[in-house]
């Protein structure tokens, strides 16, 4: 049933971005300059898991590539290139083409990205909030014809950590917020994957608008439990996805979701979730002990908080329950015995 996986694929980027024609104007106003040969306002994506952020700041960098012939453009995902050197270097690869060795200095990376950018590039930073060291923001700052999309969850995340002289240089950006998508939304951009991901009649409009309902808005998921839906009805040997079928996709869409996310994160937040798969339900500062116990180069308590753990919560691996003054964190999907 299945004709095409690759549409199913996290980072496919599909022809028609559904019901954030706001979202790509605003975006794509930020850089419209880079037409006319200046440098791009920098812009900031805010939002959820799964409301098409990286879509959207890709499509606009397509559609800007369609006006402007080979805008010079670099992809950095921060959540794996988290150092000033990592994001230089992918930088540098991507933008200008010029594969430095490994062990090139930081100084070295940033005079190649100069020498070689003439005229206007944009680098998208996704995850940006995960960056470790955001100096790295004040050297792009200082690459003429740079402009940069930073994508992260809330803004709050990204400030814990950044010097003022960051602070004020992307306090001009422009903010571009995400909600949640609604029913209609996901039902429709479900349709238009099953379009073109499977075979006629594979699935009707009433399974995706239940699986939309059932996906609380995000994408990635709905997305994920249609791939698992149509996987399961081809083991049944059916040709469409009957109804019965939807809540188990989307469950185990849900783990494979998880899964997925799990493999990304970094050692810290690592810990953190094998700390509490042993353990659930501690307090934060019980769950930084036992952190600290396991990790050998263990962060701060503060940036744990602001950062480490609002991450882990954003992507639903962890559930926070607030009671009194504290928080108490446990994993999500993850079943404890019963605690006598
Ligand atoms: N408006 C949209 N139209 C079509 N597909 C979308 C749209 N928004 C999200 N998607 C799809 O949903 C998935 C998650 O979107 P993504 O942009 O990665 O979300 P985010 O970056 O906000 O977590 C991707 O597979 C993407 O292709
Ligand atoms: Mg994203």
């Amino acid at each position: 049933m299945i004709r095409d996986g690759t549409v199913f694929d996290d980072d496919h980027l599909p022809t028609s971005i559904v019901g954030r024609n706001r979202h790509m104007n605003e975006v794509t106003d930020a850089l419209a300059p880079i037409q006319d040969g200046f440098r791009a306002e920098n812009c900031f994506l805010f939002g959820p898991s799964g409301v098409g952020k990286t879509t959207v700041a890709k499509a606009a960098v397509r559609e800007l590539r369609q006006e402007v012939l080979d805008v010079p453009y670099a992809y950095v995902n921060c959540w794996q290139d988290y150092t000033r050197n990592a994001v230089l270097e992918q930088i540098s690869r991507d933008l200008v083409g010029a594969a430095l060795p490994r062990s090139a200095s930081t100084g070295r990376l940033i005079d190649r990205i100069k020498t070689d950018l003439n005229g206007p590039g944009v680098v998208i930073l996704d995850e940006v909030d995960q960056l470790r060291e955001t100096n790295v923001l004040y050297d792009l700052h200082e690459i003429r014809g740079l402009s940069w999309i930073g994508i992260a969850n809330r803004e709050v995340d990204l400030l814990a950590d950044l010097d003022d002289r960051i602070t004020s240089r992307i306090s001009v950006a422009y903010r571009v917020h995400f909600d949640s998508y609604g029913e209609d939304a996901i039902t429709e951009i479900l349709s238009r994957r099953a379009r073109e991901g499977l075979g006629p009649g594979a699935v009707d409009e009433d399974v995706l608008a239940q699986i939309a309902r059932l996906s609380e808005g995000d994408a990635r998921q709905a997305i994920a439990a249609l791939r698992v839906g149509a996987r399961m009805a081809s083991r049944e040997g059916l040709s469409a996805i009957p109804a019965r079928l939807v809540e188990d996709a989307v469950a185990d869409a849900e783990r494979e979701v998880r899964q997925k996310t799990i493999s990304k994160l970094n050692s810290h937040q690592r810990a953190l979730y094998e700390v509490l798969e042993e353990e659930c339900g501690l307090i934060q500062k019980e769950l930084y002990a036992r952190y600290r116990e396991v990790h050998d180069d263990p962060v701060t308590l503060r940036y744990l908080r602001e950062n480490h753990l609002p991450k882990l919560e954003h992507y639903n691996l962890v559930d926070v329950e607030r009671r009194g003054g504290s928080k108490r964190y446990s994993l999500i999907g993850v079943n404890h015995p019963e605690q006598f």
